[in-house]
């Protein structure tokens, strides 16, 4: 096609949405350059941005709709540790997933595709080397967990780790360049999301971030639905048997990846979808929380629950709407499966962002009030389609430690979720008997224990601890 064609064409597709401004650099690239906006604009599904941007698109109401959230039945966490009933449910629910992992039926779903934009960490936010002692990085203890599992289950567990055009690269050099962490070649599967565009608020014009180039942001943790056909991942998953997957994202180094109690609810229950909530401690924590509405099963991100809901109280004076997401699940593999064939399986969410970009001059503008719509998909919202969805409470101290800002945040920066490794390191170290001088500090890699029961095994009722020391297995 020569370079007139490939302009005509281009333009045969944008001008009905009036985005051919998009081509008005056009005479000044490079044949590569042209090639890679030509691909950008292929790609785009310009109806939907269009009407996203008409308000076309059915967008919830969250507010009306949380006025009929009711809190949802949850396995609470004193039924888990609690009376001889009780315990026999934990038992068997730890049993049922522990068979699950010894027949190989388990994967891991780690999503990393995310901006880190908060972090203003330059690189992957997978990379950020979060150990207190070690420094090892969030990817190298999300994949010592996974190989520990393994380990202690006698099975190989394939991870499916997502990326996204902003962070693919880097995060399959930062693999290569460690061995993978000692991940055998054929348990590690990664793959890569898609992106959407940011338009004008005003306009609905597409941004360009360069003039060969469309803004475009990866299209939200929603987007694994779609990336996990597309790259086949799903089929690896039926040709390996894998049935349930332990979803997590890149940040939080606190999760109990593959616990096996949590695995039984959800296979026990037939669930399709488990989740695991911890309870908000205030009414303004920044969680979304999980609600019943119209007796289907949701989160409600924290920005779109109205103050007086979230302040609403119970008879013995609890938050009504307590059950906070962390963004831990299982997911049935065939919910995947079956959501495929839904043409709109998970709905947009739209933000007011600041972009910067391009203007007409070719010059950048950096505006300073939100100018552009953003598009993302939410993984939580296969919630309402999910058969039996459960959610199981966690202590927050046992699972949720998020790396999102920068240092001077008053939660959830390096220093923060580093205090809670280590708090939980030490708790562990302490149920087993060892003693810590005060101030010592201990890590505990999962190659060394994955868990307090891990610990107890490895540990001297009695053993001290004088010096701060990271205590590896490897
Ligand atoms: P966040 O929405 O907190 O985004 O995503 P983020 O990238 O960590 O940080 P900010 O908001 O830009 O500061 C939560 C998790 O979901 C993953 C991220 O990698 C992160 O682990 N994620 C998010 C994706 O994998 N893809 C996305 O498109 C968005």
């Amino acid at each position: 096609m020569t370079a007139d064609e490939q302009h005509q064409q281009l333009l045969a597709k944008l001008e009905p949405f009036g985005q051919q401004h998009v081509l008005q650099f056009w005479e000044e690239l490079s044949p590569g350059e042209r090639d890679e906006l030509a691909d950008q604009v292929a790609a785009l599904d310009l109806a939907l941005i269009d009407a996203l941007h008409r308000g076309e698109v059915d967008q919830p109401d969250w507010g009306e709709l949380s006025r009929r959230a009711e809190p949802p039945a949850v396995v609470r966490l004193a039924e888990q540790v609690g009376g001889s009933v009780s315990e026999s449910h934990a038992a068997a629910a730890r049993q049922r997933g522990e068979q699950a992992l010894a027949a190989g039926e388990v994967g891991v779903l780690l999503t990393a595709g995310g901006q880190g934009s908060r972090l203003g960490f330059d690189l992957p936010k997978s990379m950020y080397p979060i150990g207190p002692i070690s420094q090892a990085s969030l990817l190298e203890i999300h994949v010592a967990k996974v190989r520990a599992l393994a380990k202690r289950y006698g099975k190989a567990i394939p991870l499916y780790l997502m990326t996204s055009p902003a962070t693919h690269a880097d995060t399959v050099r930062f693999i290569e360049e460690n061995q993978r962490f000692g991940l055998a070649e054929s348990d590690l599967f990664v793959f890569c999301q898609g992106t959407m565009p940011a338009v004008d608020i005003q306009s609905g014009k597409l941004l360009l971030g360069k003039k060969h180039r469309l803004f475009q942001s990866p299209d939200g943790h929603g987007g694994t639905v779609a990336a996990l056909a597309a790259s086949g991942a799903l089929e690896d998953m039926r040709r390996r048997g894998i049935q349930s997957l332990f979803y997590l994202q890149v940040d939080n180094p606190l999760v109990p990846i593959g616990d096996p109690e949590l695995l039984g609810y959800h296979l026990l229950a037939e669930s399709e979808l488990t989740s695991v909530a911890v309870a908000k401690q205030t009414p303004e924590d920044k969680l979304g929380v999980f609600a019943k509405i119209d007796g289907q099963m949701h989160v409600i991100e924290y920005s779109d629950l109205p103050d007086e809901i979230a302040e609403l109280r119970d008879a013995h004076g609890e938050l009504k709407i307590w059950a906070g997401s962390i963004a831990v699940h299982v997911f049935a593999t065939k919910l995947f499966e079956r959501v495929q064939t839904q043409a709109d399986s998970l709905p947009q969410h739209i933000a007011r962002k600041l972009v910067p970009h391009l203007g007409p001059s070719g010059t950048l503008v950096s505006p300073t009030e939100p100018n552009a719509l953003k598009f993302e998909k939410f993984i939580f919202d296969l919630l309402p389609k999910a058969t039996n969805p459960v959610v199981v409470e966690l202590a927050e101290e046992a699972c949720f430690g998020p790396l999102k800002n920068a240092p001077g945040a008053e939660k959830d920066t390096a220093e923060y979720v580093q205090q809670m490794m280590l708090a939980q390191h030490r708790r562990w170290l302490e149920a087993a008997g060892a003693r810590l001088a005060p101030g010592v500090k201990v890590e505990i890699s999962p190659s060394f224990a994955l868990d307090a029961v891990g610990v107890a095994e490895r540990i001297e009722p009695g053993q001290t601890f004088e010096t701060s020391q990271f205590l590896s297995g490897d």
